[in-house]
């Protein structure tokens, strides 16, 4: 009696984790599959060859799947908040609106599951520095406004990934250039904090501030 008991839980046990795998492999596909769409236009292993699409590698998963939701749900924040507040692990992520002009199309095609396997797959790979001809004069200038304005949340020269807020060093100029226009048109959300500094920056630096912003990060390797 116990015997049988004790089998019929084993079997049960063992049909249950059988159907939990096939249900979990028909669902999602690995996330090195899921992944490789992006890479046509993101570049191998997420480092970008082209000057309007950002390096994605080494970016934090809370960055990475923030943007995503922003872009699968056209910025709608009470859908976006919806998503992060129903799931745990998103904790952290905070939602702010995007300029897109293909990512909008590209994320609807995603499960939130799958897009939290994206963000772990391009996270752990390692980021790599663009090389570009830079103007060295403005990136120094730009070192300085970028050590008082920005280095708080970009830490380590805006390589750090570690605040959830990208990673600037080494991206293209072309997008940072696009990002910094939308930023300064409203189009793109900054955080609060963000735009009291870039304020700052606008009014103590001057009209030339962005530019060697811009090219202080791209002059980092
Ligand atoms: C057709 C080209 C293309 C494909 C394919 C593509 N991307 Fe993008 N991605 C872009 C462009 C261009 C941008 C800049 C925003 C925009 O214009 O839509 C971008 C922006 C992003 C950003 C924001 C990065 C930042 O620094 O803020 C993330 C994250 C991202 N893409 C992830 C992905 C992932 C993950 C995939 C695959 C599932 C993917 N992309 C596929 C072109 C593409
Ligand atoms: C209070 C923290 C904070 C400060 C200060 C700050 N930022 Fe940011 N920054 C963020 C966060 C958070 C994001 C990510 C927003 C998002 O997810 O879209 C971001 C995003 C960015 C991006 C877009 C990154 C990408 O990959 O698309 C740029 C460019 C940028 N910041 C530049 C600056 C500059 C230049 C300064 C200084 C003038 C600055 N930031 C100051 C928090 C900050």
């Amino acid at each position: 009696m116990l015997y049988t008991i004790a089998r019929q839980t084993l079997l049960l046990s063992v049909f249950g984790l059988l159907s939990f795998n096939i249900s979990l492999a028909s669902e999602m596909a690995s996330p090195s599959m899921l992944s490789d769409t992006c890479l046509g236009c993101h570049g191998p292993s997420g480092i970008s060859d082209g000057p309007a699409t950002p390096t994605i590698s080494g970016m934090s998963e809370i960055y990475l799947i923030g943007a995503m939701l922003a872009y699968k749900y056209d910025n709608d924040e009470d859908k976006v908040d919806a998503v992060i507040e129903a799931d745990p692990d998103l904790e952290d992520v905070e939602y702010f609106a995007r300029t897109s002009t293909v990512m909008d199309r590209i994320a609807k095609g995603y499960t939130e599951a799958e897009i939290k396997a994206i963000a772990k797959y391009f996270a752990a790979l390692p980021f790599k520095a663009q090389k570009q001809d830079v103007n060295v004069e403005q990136a120094q200038a730009g070192a300085s406004i970028h050590e008082n304005h920005c280095e708080k949340c970009h830490e380590d020269g805006g390589r750090s990934a570690e605040d959830d807020a990208g990673v600037l060093a080494g991206q293209w100029i072309p997008y940072l250039e696009y990002t910094m226009a939308d930023f300064f048109s409203g189009d793109r959300a900054m955080p609060k904090k963000m735009k009291k500094q870039m304020k700052e920056v606008h009014e103590m630096h001057g009209e030339n501030s962005v530019a060697e912003l811009i090219q202080f990060y791209a002059n980092q390797e």
